[in-house]
């Protein structure tokens, strides 16, 4: 019965049915602005600092319904986010604990790493800010109704951490329905971790950070159903190579390129045909890539 009810949503609005669940075809996920999909990188990171909850909030002031962020795990097992494997670039570390030299994220606790502030280094008026849990930072998307494409930064330094990011998801009620069909990417620069969340957790969209070779695209549609370059790196060829390849969910391989912050650049790489823009300024790349 519910999956009738499903293919017949699915014949009316064009998505795609698996099992029972609906994925969102590329052109759908894009929303109400159209063209590329327009995602926050570490948030609204241009105007308020990155990987906090200031900059998904920025983001959401901007309108922009994805956000992208890094998830990494403390000495003590917590999940964070924060994008560099070391703390002193984007907090007062250096000041707090000046003998903890390189100032490993994984050589930190939470509590620890709670104390910081991880504002001040983008602009006074963002003092006070923290690194927040993958926890917090779920229920702020939440909150705010966006969708996350999450990245398991560096996870060969945290052996395990696809499940434990899992049983988090769960927790939070990112593993429900909607949030697993509408709202979830998961990706890195790691093919094999990307592997792993696909055998995991076959239902959630997974991405590769990347541009493998077009011999090579076969094997990653194995496990994955975004391949996410840098901007730097592609040409309308490339592209159209990237979408005839089906992937995990046999559907074509969609691009989200990366990271792209002037109005020429998203131009460019909206003419080539990517299915989604990462940048720092979701503001300015909306205003380019609008018809
Ligand atoms: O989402 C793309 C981008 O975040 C990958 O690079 O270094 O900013 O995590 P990086
Ligand atoms: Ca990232």
């Amino acid at each position: 019965m519910y999956v009738r009810a499903a293919a017949a949503l699915a014949s009316v609005t064009g998505s795609v049915v698996i099992g029972v669940l609906v994925l969102p075809t590329a052109a759908q996920a894009a929303g109400k602005h159209g063209g590329p999909v327009v995602i926050a990188h570490r948030g609204a990171s241009a105007y308020a600092p990155e990987n906090t909850l200031e900059a998904i909030d920025e983001a959401d002031d901007l309108d922009a319904t994805w956000v992208e962020n890094d998830v990494q795990r403390t000495k003590d097992g917590a999940l964070v986010i924060i994008h560099d494997t070391t703390l002193n670039r984007t907090t007062n570390v250096e000041e707090l604990y000046p003998d903890r030299a390189p100032w490993n994220v994984r050589d930190f606790t939470a509590r620890e790493i709670a104390k910081l502030d991880a504002g001040s280094w983008k602009g006074e008026e963002f003092t006070g800010e923290r690194v927040p849990t993958l926890h917090e930072y779920l229920r702020r998307v939440d909150h705010n109704h966006q969708k996350l494409l999450m990245e398991i930064k560096s996870p060969e330094l945290y052996p395990g951490i696809e499940a434990q990011i899992l049983r988090q998801l769960r927790k939070d009620g990112w593993l429900r329905y909607d949030h697993v069909t509408r709202r979830l990417v998961v990706q890195s620069f790691s093919a094999d971790s990307m592997r792993t969340m696909h055998e995991l957790r076959p239902d959630i969209k997974t991405g590769f950070l990347g541009t493998p070779a077009v011999t090579d695209l076969p094997e990653y549609a194995a496990f994955v159903d975004q391949i996410n370059p840098s901007n730097t790196t592609i040409s309308a060829d490339y592209v159209r190579a990237v979408h005839a390849v089906r992937g995990a969910h046999k559907e074509p391989l969609e691009v989200n390129t990366w990271t792209v912050n002037d109005a020429a650049t998203a131009q460019r790489v909206a003419a080539l045909g990517v299915d989604g823009i990462i940048t720092n300024a979701p503001d300015v790349v909306r205003e380019a890539v609008e018809d």
